[in-house]
C-alpha cells in the first residue's frame, strides 16, 4: 500500500511493525482499541524501561551511589528526548511531572499572581477540554476577565475569530491544538501570531495533538505546550514546555532549596521516574519509526508519517459514519482531513451515546460515550451534558480492516 496526500507520495507506512510492537495489541484476541484518546497503549520498549528502572535504578535521585547517578542521568536523557519530540533546543525548558493538569493549574496559579492591572484578560475557548478551561477560569475575579474564543459551526477555531478578542489587556490566550473530542486542529502557529501582536503569550494543550502529528514550538512560537505521557504511547505522567524566559518570569512555587530556574522551579516534588524513563524509551520507539538522522529528525519525520498515515484512516472512517447515516460533529468532508486528526464524535440518529458504546463494548470495540470533558464544547453542540455524543479515537496502531470491522458492527447494530 503506498499513502498518498495530496499529490506526495510517501514510502509505506509499516503498520504491520508498529503493531508487533506494542504488547496489548499482541494479546488484543481481536479487541479493537479505538478510545485512543483517553489512553494510548504503550510499546515494549516503554514498558521494558519501566521494568529495568525499578529493578535496577528504584532509589531517590540526588545520591552519590552508582544508582541514584543513574536515576539522575535517565531524567536528563528523558528531558533532553523530549525537547528533541517538541523541537526545542534546550532541556531546560522541558518541565517534567504528573499530568497535564496539574501543569495548567500550576502555570495558571503563576500566571494569575502575576496578572497586572493593565494585563488583565485571558482569553479561553469553548471547544478545549475542561482541563484547559477551569484552570483559567479559576482566576475570574473582579478583576481579572475571561473571554471566549468560539468555535465555527464547522467545528473548527478561527484565528480571524480570536483577532477581535485581543487588546493590550488581553495577558494569554489558552488553547488546544487539536480538539481531544472532535479531533478538529488549530492553527497554533496563527493564535501565537496573533497574541504576540498585542504583547500577550500563547498556551498551547496539546495533549490530544501529539500522538498525531509533528511539534515545533520554534515554528509554532507558543510560550507554553503541554502534552501527557500516556496519551503518546508512555506511562503515567505529563510534561510542560515553556520559553525559557517566560519560565523564568514566573512566580512558582518551589521550596526553599530547590533553584529559582527552569525546570526544577516547576517541578514540584518528586515525579515517578520509572514512568518518565518509560517515556523516554517512548521517543526511541517513535524515533525507529522515522529513518535515519539525530533523534529530532528521526522524531519529526516518523511524526510526520503518522501524520500521513492518519489521513488514510480518518478518510475511511468519515465514509463508514456516512454510510451509517451518523451525524458527525466538526471536520466531516473527506477532502479536508489535513484539518483534522482520526477522532470522531457523532450521533447516530436518535439513539442514546451510552446504548452505542454498551453495543460496540459486546462487538470488541473500545469506544466512548458522554460529554468528553467538555461542558462547553456540548453546550455549544446543543448536546446535553447526560447525553452527549459516541466517540471513537483512532491511533497510528489502527489499521483499515479494524474500521471495516467497525462499519460491519455498525451495520448490525444500526442499520
Ligand atoms: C485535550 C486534553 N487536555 C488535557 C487533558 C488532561 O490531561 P491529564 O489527564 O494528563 O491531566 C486531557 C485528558 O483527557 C485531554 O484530552
Amino acid at each position: 500500500m503506498t499513502l498518498t496526500l495530496g499529490d506526495a507520495p510517501t514510502t509505506e507506512f509499516p503498520i504491520s511493525r508498529v503493531r508487533e510492537a506494542f504488547p496489548a495489541l499482541r494479546a488484543a484476541e481481536g479487541f479493537v482499541f479505538f478510545d485512543n484518546a483517553a489512553g494510548a497503549q504503550i510499546p515494549d520498549h516503554a514498558l521494558a524501561e519501566v521494568n529495568r528502572h525499578l529493578v535496577q535504578f528504584n532509589v531517590q535521585r540526588g545520591g552519590r551511589y552508582g544508582r541514584s547517578v543513574e536515576v539522575d542521568r535517565s531524567i536528563a536523557v528523558a528531558r533532553s528526548k523530549i525537547a528533541d519530540f517538541l523541537g526545542a533546543s534546550d532541556p531546560r525548558e522541558v518541565c517534567l511531572g504528573m499530568n497535564a493538569t496539574t501543569f495548567i493549574r500550576q502555570v495558571s496559579l503563576a500566571i494569575g499572581q502575576s496578572l497586572g492591572r493593565a494585563r488583565s484578560e485571558i482569553v479561553v475557548t469553548d471547544m478545549d477540554h475542561e482541563a484547559n478551561i477551569a484552570t483559567w477560569r479559576a482566576l475570574e475575579s473582579g478583576r481579572t476577565r475571561i473571554r471566549w474564543w468560539r468555535m465555527r459551526d464547522d467545528g473548527r477555531l478561527h484565528v480571524e475569530d480570536l483577532k477581535p478578542l485581543l487588546t493590550r489587556r488581553t495577558r494569554l490566550v489558552a488553547c488546544t491544538a487539536t480538539s481531544h473530542a472532535m479531533g478538529s486542529r488549530v492553527d497554533v502557529a496563527g493564535a501565537a501570531a496573533a497574541a504576540h501582536g498585542v504583547g500577550a503569550e500563547l498556551f498551547v494543550d496539546a495533549v490530544h495533538y501529539a500522538p498525531h502529528g509533528p511539534i515545533d514550538v520554534k515554528a509554532w512560537a507558543c510560550d507554553y505546550l503541554v502534552c501527557s505521557g500516556y496519551k503518546i504511547f508512555g506511562p503515567h505522567m505529563g510534561f510542560l514546555w515553556g520559553r525559557f524566559d517566560a519560565l523564568k518570569a514566573l512566580p512558582t512555587f518551589r521550596e526553599d532549596f530547590i533553584p529559582d530556574e527552569p525546570p526544577h522551579k516547576i517541578e514540584a516534588g518528586t515525579f515517578i521516574y520509572e514512568n518518565v524513563s518509560g517515556m523516554s524509551a517512548t521517543m526511541d520507539y517513535l524515533a525507529g519509526l522515522g529513518g535515519a538522522g539525530g533523534l529530532r529528525e528521526r522524531l519529526a519525520t516518523a511524526m510526520d508519517s503518522i501524520l500521513v498515515y492518519e489521513r488514510g484512516l480518518s478518510r475511511r472512517m468519515l465514509e463508514v459514519l456516512r454510510e451509517a447515516g451518523a451525524t458527525i460533529y466538526g471536520v466531516a468532508d473527506p477532502d479536508r482531513v489535513a484539518d483534522r486528526v482520526p477522532t470522531f464524535l457523532f450521533n447516530l440518529r436518535a439513539l442514546h451515546p451510552a446504548k452505542v458504546a454498551e453495543a460496540a463494548a459486546k462487538a470488541g470495540f473500545g469506544i466512548r460515550d458522554g460529554h468528553m470533558y467538555a461542558p462547553h464544547l456540548m453546550a455549544r453542540l446543543g448536546l446535553d451534558m447526560d447525553w452527549g455524543a459516541v466517540r471513537v479515537s483512532l491511533s497510528h496502531y489502527n489499521t483499515t480492516d479494524e474500521i471495516d470491522r467497525f462499519a460491519e458492527f455498525l451495520r448490525r447494530f444500526a442499520g
